[in-house]
């Protein structure tokens, strides 16, 4: 009994079964050796894997209603009216549209990014952006952090960097100039089109990505996190298309023109007769497929290396530019297509 005891504690496979009897020290120097190293590994790993947290990202997902940014260890309940009222400080106005003024403000020392409702007419829409950001968030969308309605309020992550509008400036700086290649251009032009292909399989069905007039327009509505990766910003116009129910949508009651648009978002009845909203034909989400080889081209850009990505996208861009909306290929087409370079 002795014996088979002395024998499994020097296989080291059971500790501690009968404190009386005699210890082996290196064995049991061993053990400790092994415990020591394993603590250490662990807290090594998790200084390196875990405590540098990029904004946002690794830190997801949180349960819905609830967020966890930057530092934080747990997720936490949006903050309410209450909290928003009281406990954010506006530094200064980072941007405006037609419905929101936002403002680069602090919250518990962190940095965040207040958005304002700019006029009642708005509210509408701004209540529609509310519920599209709860509902969608995820790896593509900017982080909500709180919202009141009553207010007009909104809080989101701030990001520095900006919009994709500022790519080229961003990608000048010294810090970020090692990113300038057509690989890294590439890469944002799958994480556009990864975003495109969510809103189009999204959880609240397939939605078409409307305040995108033009290319500024369009650029103006994704953000660009610390960690090149692109986050839609601006869901107040994000119609939903059933096509099971034959439900198509309009982006706005205006008419649209320019070439950035898709054909079918034109005015089809000639220059002579007067745009009538009524009379107007809906279409579905096969207008973002048409404007993505133009916002690839902006993400390329005009570095050594992207003329090619342009020469090898060539064909699946053709497919998306076709006019009949029904001939172009979706967007996970085009993001098999855009993997497969
Ligand atoms: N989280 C943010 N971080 C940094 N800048 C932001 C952020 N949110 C908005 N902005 C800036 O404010 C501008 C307007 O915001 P946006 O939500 O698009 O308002 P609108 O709905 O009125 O178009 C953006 O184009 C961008 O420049
Ligand atoms: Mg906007």
């Amino acid at each position: 009994m002795e014996d088979s005891n002395m024998e499994k504690k020097l296989q080291g496979s059971k500790r501690g079964s009968s404190q009386r009897e005699i210890p082996i020290p290196p064995a049991a120097l061993l053990l400790l050796v092994m415990v020591l190293m394993n603590i250490l590994l662990y807290l090594y790993l998790d200084h390196v894997f875990v405590s540098p947290l990029p904004s946002g990202v690794e830190a997801r997902p949180c349960p819905f209603g609830t967020f966890r940014m930057g530092q934080m260890k747990n997720c936490s309940p949006w903050l309410s009216c209450e909290s928003l009222r009281t406990a954010v400080r506006k530094l200064k106005r980072v941007g405006e549209g037609a419905v929101k003024r936002v403002f680069l403000s602090e919250w518990k020392e962190q940095k965040v990014a207040l958005s304002q409702l700019t006029s009642p007419e708005m509210k509408e829409d701004f209540l529609h952006g509310v519920k599209m950001l709860k509902a969608l968030q995820s790896e593509h969308v900017v982080l909500l952090i709180g919202c009141c309605e009553d207010d007009g309020t909104l809080l989101t992550e701030y990001h520095p960097l900006g919009t994709l509008k500022t790519l080229e400036e961003t990608l000048n700086l010294p810090k970020y100039q090692s990113l300038n290649t057509w690989h890294h251009r590439l890469k944002l032009a799958i994480n556009y089109v990864s975003i495109i292909n969510y809103l189009h399989t999204s959880p609240l069905g397939t939605l078409v990505m409307c305040d995108s007039n033009d290319l500024d327009k369009m650029l103006s509505q994704y953000l660009l996190a610390s960690n090149f990766h692109i986050v839609a910003n601006d869901l107040d116009a994000l119609p939903v298309v059933h096509k099971s129910n034959g439900t198509l949508i309009k982006c706005g009651h205006r008419e649209l023109v320019g070439e950035f648009v898709a054909p079918e978002q034109l005015w089809p009845y000639g220059e002579e007769t007067p745009f009538d909203d009524e009379r107007m034909p809906p279409y579905d989400e096969k207008t973002d497929i048409w404007k993505i080889p133009d916002v690839t081209s902006f993400l390329l850009g005009h570095v050594e290396g992207s003329d090619v990505v342009r020469f090898h996208l060539f064909e699946i861009h053709q497919a998306c530019k076709k006019k009949n909306p029904e001939e172009r290929p979706s967007a996970q087409e085009v993001l098999d297509a855009y993997r497969r370079f």
